[in-house]
């Protein structure tokens, strides 16, 4: 018998998963904002009217989605995780698309989470579009994918997929998952920075820790703390942090490019207060995956400044741009948090690439995409025009023209 209770009570408090960390409510906007750009995008990309209206899926997957409704004691409020953000968007779109069917797969080996995520099923879908499934399971997560694999959905040619992976640790089977990786999918994972094992790799002595970084990176932990060690003495601590951090960056690109033959990656760093604590990746075989989330992470780090400055007091209006001090430098004196989400860093990378160039809308947009950091044509109204003009399409007849000086 399932078991009967009541959506978002007090009952659900000793239930639920807790928000433990600093940037866990990040990660689900980040999620969803990024779901809901890259929804739009591969609904939209189908602009041929002779073949646009033929019969197409679209489907998300999260391998481990934690029980949906989390519950913040801090603030002793409830928190809306992947889960419900996701039903919300798929079944905004469902309505909006009626010709094309929309199917949500949502995965956690947790009994009790599992039982919290039929409870969201009954709360949220009672009227649910007809051409929207959702399926629950209560797998562990490697099984979860040999069933993914089987599953005929997935090897259709009209089914566009985003699959999440999401493991609370750095825990990355490659066996499995090159399963996975053989969808024609844009793939989204969490990639840790444990700091336990970025600043005292030789304190690591848990055989199980120990087993499963070996599995992730796919090398021998002591070949993996030689290669951690390789600048000591040379580097000071928080620069052999960002260059442990590079390591284990590298490691994992290199992995899920070897598994998956897929094109292209990019990261987005999520921080907290003093450190990158974990990666958002995306894997794709189109570039503009890639700009989808780079402009979701630039947006939702805006956003948090502007909150930030709006809630804190005059004299603390510093505390941002204070932050490199705590996020380490990662050159000339660019905090790793300035590099990516800073307007005036953006502005410089953008000017060394485009400085006296004229190009083309999709070349622009192919650069953009395409470049490890900078976000894509998103920010143009925000941080280009207003700080370099440049001349555009319909001044010069399609094509973007920028200046030779600063
Ligand atoms: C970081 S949470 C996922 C959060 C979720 N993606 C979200 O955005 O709301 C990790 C989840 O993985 C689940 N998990 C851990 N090991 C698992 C396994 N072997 N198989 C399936 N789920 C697992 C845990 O129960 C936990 O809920």
């Amino acid at each position: 018998m399932e078991e009967k209770c009541s959506y978002r009570t007090d009952d659900c408090i000793n239930k639920v998963n807790i928000v433990e960390h600093e940037g866990t409510e990040l990660k689900f906007d980040a999620f969803a904002s990024y779901t809901n750009a890259w929804l739009e995008k591969v609904i939209n990309h189908n602009n041929n009217p002779k073949t646009k209206y033929k019969k197409e899926q679209f489907s998300f997957v999260d391998c481990m989605c934690s029980s949906g409704l989390y519950y913040n004691k801090k603030t002793s409020k409830f928190v809306d995780g992947t889960v419900i953000r996701v039903m919300k968007i798929f079944i905004k779109l469902a309505n909006k698309y009626p010709m094309y069917d929309f199917y949500l797969y949502f995965n956690d080996y947790d009994k009790q989470y599992y039982s919290c995520l039929q409870c969201l099923k009954r709360n949220l879908l009672k009227n649910k579009p007809i051409n929207l499934s959702v399926e629950i399971t209560m797998l562990d997560k490697n099984d979860f994918i040999y069933q993914l694999s089987i599953n005929d959905l997935f090897k259709r040619r009209t089914n566009k997929s985003l699959v999440i992976y999401d493991p609370y640790d750095v825990d990355f089977d490659w066996n499995h998952l090159s399963k996975l990786l053989k969808f024609d999918s844009d793939f989204i994972f969490t990639h840790f920075l444990q700091n336990d094992f970025k600043r005292a790799v030789h304190t690591v002595k848990d055989k199980t820790k120990i087993a499963k970084y070996e599995q992730s990176y796919q090398m021998g932990f002591d070949e993996l703390s030689e290669k951690f060690d390789k600048f000591i003495g040379e580097l000071n601590e928080r620069e052999n942090a960002i260059y442990r951090s590079e390591l284990l960056r590298d490691l994992f690109t290199e992995l899920i490019h070897k598994y998956s033959n897929k094109k292209y990656s990019c990261y987005c760093p999520v921080f907290n207060s003093k450190a990158p604590v974990y990666d958002i990746v995306c894997l794709s075989n189109s570039s503009v995956a890639l700009g989808v989330l780079k402009n979701a992470m630039y947006k939702l780090y805006k956003n948090k400044k502007a909150d930030k400055v709006k809630k804190s007091k005059p004299e603390q209006l510093t505390l941002f741009v204070d932050e490199k001090t705590d996020v380490g430098i990662r050159n000339a004196n660019v905090s790793e948090f300035e590099f990516h989400y800073n307007k005036v860093e953006i502005l410089k990378k953008f000017k060394s690439i485009f400085k006296g160039k004229t190009v083309t809308k999709v070349e622009m947009e192919k650069i953009l995409n395409e470049d490890p950091y900078l976000p894509s044509t998103g920010i143009f109204k925000d941080i280009i025009m207003p700080n370099w003009p440049y001349e555009t399409p319909s001044q010069t007849g399609g094509f973007y023209k920028f200046k030779e000086d600063d």
